[in-house]
């Protein structure tokens, strides 16, 4: 069953939230991958949350958070992000971002580190986009203004999940492919401009001084293991997990080796109340 959510007012604009578990556990805050919402993280919060208190949302545009001008930035991004910690209260939490949710955490974790506890990092990259990067989510944007977002997702979930995930799991595709489909496409089309325009993180990397965990599909070839190897080097105090099975959504094919890992992870966060 879907957690209930609610909506919060951040910087004028309405924002859905869900929040599971004890309201003193450890803070962590889920941040989600382009185009999903807060659904993403079903498995996480339902196993997650005897434990920790679990926070996630939509990015403004997307799920049903308010799309506003349909105009959006990194640095807006993160903006809601802090937000949302001080609207609800939390002085600092682990995050775990997933991709696009991982490029908005490391440009958190650059520009707000105190309120960082722990950083997680799943499927995702600290580089910025290339030029063929680029083009692509120039295409996608014509892809949905032209043919709407059901055409779009059809193409897109090809490559982010690995083909056994359709053999093996299609209810776990279709409601993939529902959660693409629930956004409007403004929205959509906006987090494709912010990621194009966004920066290169990878500076921030060698200065987090709090304990990262880097989770990656071992299918993944949108974000491959060896480029979360190659942040793992430049990370302080940083493990990696490989997700056996998986592809780019590796929380969701395979959420028990995912949350296993998560868990021992947070286990691990000093922190005080
Ligand atoms: C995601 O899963 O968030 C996307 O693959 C990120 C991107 O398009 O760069």
């Amino acid at each position: 069953m879907e957690p209930t959510a609610s909506r919060i007012e951040i910087d004028g604009h309405g924002i859905t939230v869900v929040e599971r578990g004890p309201r003193d556990g450890l803070p962590v805050t889920f941040v989600h991958g382009f185009p999903f919402s807060h659904r993403m993280w079903r498995p996480q919060l339902e196993s997650l949350s005897d434990d920790f208190r679990c926070i996630a949302y939509d990015l403004r545009g997307l799920g049903t958070s308010q799309v506003g001008d349909g105009q959006y930035t990194m640095e807006s991004y993160v903006d809601d992000l802090v937000g949302l910690l001080d609207a609800l209260d939390v002085e600092a939490a682990v995050v775990c971002g997933l991709s696009m949710g991982g490029y908005i955490a490391l440009r958190g974790i650059e520009r707000e580190p105190d309120r960082f506890l722990g950083l997680v990092l799943a499927d995702t990259r600290s580089g910025q986009d290339t030029d063929a990067g680029k083009l692509k989510r120039a295409e996608a944007i014509r892809t949905i203004k032209a043919r709407g977002l059901h055409a779009y997702a059809e193409g897109l979930l090809e490559q982010l999940l690995a083909p056994e995930t359709f053999e093996r799991a299609p209810a776990l595709v279709d409601r993939i492919r529902r959660i693409v489909e629930s956004s409007e496409p403004q929205g959509v089309c906006g987090a494709q401009l912010a990621m194009a325009a966004r920066t290169d993180t990878t500076g921030v990397l060698p200065l987090i001084d709090v304990p990262v965990l880097l989770l990656v599909g071992e299918l993944d070839r949108l974000t491959p293991p060896d480029v979360a190897e190659e942040m793992r080097a430049r990370v302080p105090d940083a493990e990696l997990r490989v997700v056996p099975g998986a592809a780019h959504l590796s929380n969701l094919e395979n959420p028990e080796a995912f949350n296993g890992a998560l868990r021992a992870f947070l286990r691990g966060i000093r922190w005080e109340r």
